[in-house]
C-alpha cells in the first residue's frame, strides 16, 4: 500500500518541491524512503530521529547510496525535534504524527511544522488511519501500541484544514492490503475497493496529504 501511496504522490510533490530544495524530515526510520526521495527528486534533506538504531541504519543507507552530502541524518531527543528552528522548503513526515498523545498536542506539532516552513513551504505527510472496528480489533490482538493514539480521522483532518491549504489528499486501505503478496489479486481487489467502497478520513488505513503553508 505504501508503494502505491508514494507513487501517486510523487507527481504532485514534483510540481511543488523543486530539485535543490531543503527538506526537513521527522522520524526517518531506516532512512530508505528518505534516500529514495533525495535521489529521485534532487532534495537536500536533514532528518531527525530519536532512535539510535534508526540513526545508525539511516547513516549506513545514505553511505550505501552515495548520498552522505545530501542526506544528513541526526539523532536527537523527542523534545529537540519539536524545538528545532529553521526555514525549510518542505517538511516530510511518514507515520510519526499519529503518535501524538492527544489532538491538542497534534495541533501543536502542526503549528511547529508551520514555524519551520518558509512562506509557501510544503508539508508532505503520509499517515496511518484509524480504519474500521475490525482492523482495530486485529490491531489490539496484535498488541499494536499505537491503536489508542491519534490515528487519522475526520477530527485529525480538521486540524490540517484549519492550518494549511490542502493541495492533494488521498485515502487508502481496505482488505486488499492483506493480498499484497499476490500482485494480480491485490490489483483486482484495489480496483473493486476504489470503485465500490472508496475510503474517507474515518475508514482509511492510510492517507497522503500534500499541503502548503498559507
Ligand atoms: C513508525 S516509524 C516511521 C519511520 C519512517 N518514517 C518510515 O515510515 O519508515 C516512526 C519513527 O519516528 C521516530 N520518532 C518518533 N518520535 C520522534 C520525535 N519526536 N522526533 C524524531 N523522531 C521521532 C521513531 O524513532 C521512528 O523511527
Amino acid at each position: 500500500m505504501w508503494k502505491r501511496i508514494i507513487r501517486h504522490s510523487i507527481p504532485h510533490i514534483k510540481q511543488l518541491v523543486l530539485p535543490g530544495s531543503q527538506i526537513l524530515e521527522v522520524g526517518y526510520g531506516d532512512g530508505l524512503l528518505s534516500c529514495y526521495l533525495v535521489q529521485k527528486l534532487g532534495w537536500y534533506l536533514t532528518g531527525f530521529d530519536i532512535s539510535p538504531e534508526a540513526h545508525e541504519t539511516a547513516i549506513k543507507n545514505a553511505k550505501r547510496f552515495g548520498l552522505e552530502d545530501r542526506a544528513e541524518f541526526r539523532f536527537c531527543s523527542p523534545e529537540e525535534t519539536w524545538q528545532h528552528c529553521g526555514r525549510y522548503d518542505a517538511v516530510f513526515i511518514k507515520t510519526v504524527l499519529y503518535s501524538s498523545p492527544n489532538l491538542a498536542e497534534y495541533g501543536r506539532r502542526l503549528d511547529w511544522i508551520i514555524s519551520v516552513l518558509r512562506p509557501g513551504g510544503v508539508l508532505i505527510n503520509f499517515e496511518t488511519g484509524r480504519a474500521n472496528y475490525l482492523v482495530n480489533i486485529y490491531r489490539r490482538i496484535r498488541r499494536r501500541e499505537y491503536t489508542n493514539l491519534c490515528l487519522y480521522t475526520s477530527e485529525v483532518e480538521a486540524l490540517y484544514n484549519a492550518r494549511f491549504d490542502i493541495v492533494f489528499r488521498r485515502y487508502y486501505g481496505g482488505w486488499s492490503q492483506f493480498a499484497a503478496p499476490i500482485k494480480g489479486v491485490y490489483n483486482f481487489m484495489v480496483l473493486l475497493e476504489e470503485s465500490f467502497r472508496p475510503r474517507g478520513p474515518d475508514n482509511c488505513f492510510a492517507v497522503s496529504i500534500i499541503a502548503k503553508k498559507r
